[in-house]
């Protein structure tokens, strides 16, 4: 591990990747668009379908366990991938999972509710709560502590793992190390990348991968892609992420304002809701690559990186990598929705 970043070592974690994952070139989508585009597969870091979660709950299930902790307990959407890796990884580790699901997506369908992450969650055996709000962070946050007490009351050992600023970001941690990874990388094989664009939602996979490759000296641009709130609230998000992440490093700061890129052309109508440009890009990674992309978080990311090469914020012809975060399951919570945009 790099002594680059600082005090890193000094966080317990548990392995829950199969790392590294690979970089892939993309052809058929470079053409398309007028890029030189390649792929950070985190689609693949294997544990239960993969995807960024498992680079981030390696430093919660370290926590956990220094601990002692025999049970699990997450806040997270219906859908929820972030849920459904860490209900795979409480399971591999011997403990309980408690989850409590939130209401963030409008008018959803009975596919939603019991297909994806949902079905995946059922077969890991979680033990789930109802919380009626998506966008009440501190009511989640509050609400999820009630259920640990009420865990405690009865002899458990529960471990939050929240979701809320106001807790150090661990998970941020978990793409520190990424960065170090793709930097080695891009030198192994002697190439070299202008741009990356990925998705920002709770921002620790965009803050920490941000805040890794600057402290590695490596000064390529950072696109995240609004999938959760705008780009004002997001940035606020980020630059906090990225000051506690020094301060828990005890490394300098390492990530100005102006370092924070985001685009949020492609939110809309919000969180968890298809619009046209993310199902075009759905089919079009597909047909282009044989490459699975969510409706929720990857394909809305590609979306906006497709808007940035529109605008040219992404040079034409310049090296650009997607991170490909998963969320795949998602794909079929989302299945009636998604037919509509097939050709026959
Ligand atoms: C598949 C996928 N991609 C991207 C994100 C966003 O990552 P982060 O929450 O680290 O910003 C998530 C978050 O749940 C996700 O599940």
């Amino acid at each position: 591990m790099s002594t680059k970043f600082g005090r890193l070592s000094e966080y317990p974690r548990v392995p829950l990747s199969v790392l590294p994952t690979v970089i892939q070139p993309m052809p058929r989508l470079s053409a398309e668009l007028g890029l030189n585009l390649s792929v950070k597969r985190d689609d693949l870091t294997g544990l239960a379908f993969g995807g960024n979660k498992t680079r981030q709950l390696e430093f919660y299930f370290g926590a956990a366990q220094a601990q002692g902790a025999d049970t699990i307990v997450i806040t997270g959407a219906v859908q929820s991938n972030y849920v459904r890796v860490a209900a795979a990884a409480a399971a591999r580790l011997g403990m309980d999972m408690h989850v409590q699901s939130e209401e963030r997506v409008p008018d959803v369908d009975a596919t939603y509710r019991h297909s994806g992450n949902i079905l995946l969650g059922d077969l890991l055996g979680v033990h789930r709560y109802a919380y009626p709000s998506g966008e009440d962070e501190e009511g989640a946050d509050k609400a999820v502590q009630a259920i640990a007490e009420g865990l405690r009351a009865e002899g458990r050992r529960p471990y939050v793992i929240p979701l809320a600023p106001g807790h150090p970001p661990l998970g941020a941690l978990g793409y520190v190390l990424a960065a170090g990874e793709i930097v080695a990388q891009l030198q192994a094989s002697g190439t070299s990348i202008d741009a990356i664009v990925m998705g920002s939602g709770s921002g620790f996979s965009h803050a920490g991968l941000l805040f890794g490759l600057r402290a590695l000296g490596q000064g390529m641009a950072v696109h995240g892609v609004c999938v959760r709130r705008h780009a004002q609230a997001q940035a606020v998000r980020i630059a906090l992420q990225c000051a506690e992440l020094a301060s828990m490093l005890g490394l300098k700061a390492m990530v100005s304002e102006q370092d924070i890129k985001l685009f949020d052309g492609v939110l809309a109508p919000g969180y968890g809701q298809l619009n046209p440009a993310t199902a075009d890009a759905i089919v079009l990674a597909a047909r282009c690559e044989g490459l699975f992309l969510d409706p929720v978080y990857t394909g809305k990311t590609m979306a906006g990186l497709m808007a940035l090469a529109a605008n040219r914020t992404l040079p034409e012809g310049g090296n650009v990598l997607f991170l490909h975060t998963g969320g795949t399951p998602a794909i079929f919570a989302y299945g009636p929705q998604l037919q509509h945009w097939v050709e026959p």
